[in-house]
């Protein structure tokens, strides 16, 4: 065996996750014209508030930022109507996914999810020792009495992704509601609100109740919301994201973080876009127009989409999707393969701007068209 392997954390050896390689293709090698639909990013960036506030900001990056974010935390709090203290600045919220983790689970300890949820839950169980349960979906959802089976005194966190990431599901408030109210008080749920902004213009427009966390939150709950600047805000690139939950466990948890892990461009990227109401409108109204047009033109194709309430779209090619994902690649599209999901043939499409979706959705009738003259000469 190799020279550390016996030295590492149980943690570090056991972890499902690619070896750092010296030979990966690096995000400069990227053909400039590619179209990325891969990663559910804004495909329009920041707003020009954010972009602006971080030029101010960068002279200044020869000290150290604020390392509590308070002057975020007290504009994040006024925004949700919480008390300072029940809010926690991450850089990104996947780090906050980790550090909650890494205050609640040890060996012994387990989480519960669903399958075919986000990736990263299982990562942050992992390397805090812990083991994560994944229940079977429910039509591509989250199946809440599942889960509630599959608590046992062990369990600590319950990931709830709402909405779901890569099947774009949502759960309707009164469910989580219920749910809550079943959950035993030695489990913290996480709700993860990533996709907030595009979840709560989709109920707006089919007349359903998206999401009641922010009361969750103020009554106190065992519920930690989590939410992101990398989606509706544009600000992947700058990583910040926060948690809102009871005071006392977000203080656990600040304990756990690095220092000075949110840097000050970030830290005023995020003052800025929080409420630039109508970049995030203008960019949650082109996402349900386009993921109309994307979804239609996938039906079109004869392939199966699921209806999304975030800002990609969940479609089985009833093909294999790692090599379709390839063919895309070599026309300079990028969509994600689900093999790793456990769904070989189906793929996760970032609804992007106009332009982008058509684009899309020319190369893969082309695809279509290819595959269909294949089986005919065949
Ligand atoms: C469900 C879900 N939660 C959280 C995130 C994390 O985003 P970030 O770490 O950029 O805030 C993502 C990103 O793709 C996501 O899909």
């Amino acid at each position: 065996m190799s020279r550390f392997f016996d030295l590492v954390s149980k943690p570090a050896r056991d972890m499902r996750r690619p070896i750092l390689s010296g030979n990966a293709p690096v995000a400069i090698d990227r053909p400039p014209q590619l179209i990325k639909l891969d990663s559910n990013e804004n495909p329009f960036g920041p707003c020009t508030r954010a972009i602006d506030a971080m030029r101010e900001t960068l002279a200044g990056t020869g000290s150290y930022p604020d390392d509590d974010c308070n002057l975020l935390r007290r504009k994040l709090a006024e925004h949700h109507e919480v008390q300072m203290e029940q809010v926690l600045v991450t850089a990104g919220s996947t780090a906050l996914l980790g550090l909650l983790c890494q205050t609640l689970l040890e060996p012994g300890l387990n989480a519960v999810t669903s399958e075919r949820s986000f990736i990263v839950y299982s990562m942050a169980v992992q390397a805090a020792g812990g083991h994560l349960i994944e229940v079977p979906m429910h039509d591509d959802g989250f199946d809440l009495e599942a889960i509630l089976a599959a608590i046992d005194s062990n369990t600590r966190i319950v990931f709830i992704a709402n909405p779901n990431n890569p099947t774009g599901t949502m759960l309707e408030s009164e469910m989580v509601d219920r749910f809550l109210a079943r959950v035993p008080s030695h489990v913290v749920v996480l709700l993860d609100e990533a996709y907030y902004e595009f979840a709560a213009h989709f109920a707006t427009l089919r007349s359903v109740k998206y999401s009641n966390s922010l009361e969750y939150v103020r009554n106190g709950a065992s519920v930690v919301v989590l939410r992101t600047f990398s989606k509706a805000h544009g600000l992947a690139g700058v990583r910040v994201g926060y948690g809102l939950g009871p005071a006392e466990l977000l203080g656990y948890c600040a304990r756990m973080r690095n220092t000075f892990s949110v840097s000050s461009v970030a830290q005023a990227a995020a003052l800025a876009a929080l409420d630039d109401h109508p970049h995030i409108q203008s960019v949650v109204e082109n996402n349900a127009i386009q993921s109309r047009d994307l979804s239609q033109g996938l039906l079109a194709l004869g392939y199966g989409v699921v209806p999304t309430s975030a800002n990609f779209v969940f479609c089985d090619l009833r093909e294999d999707a790692a090599n379709y994902a390839d063919r895309l690649h070599k026309e300079s599209i990028a969509v994600r393969p689900l093999g790793s999901w456990g769904a070989p043939n189906c793929i996760r499409v970032t609804i992007g701007r106009p332009e982008q979706n058509r684009a899309f959705l020319r190369a893969a009738s082309v695809l279509k068209s290819d595959a269909e003259n294949r089986s005919a000469s065949r």
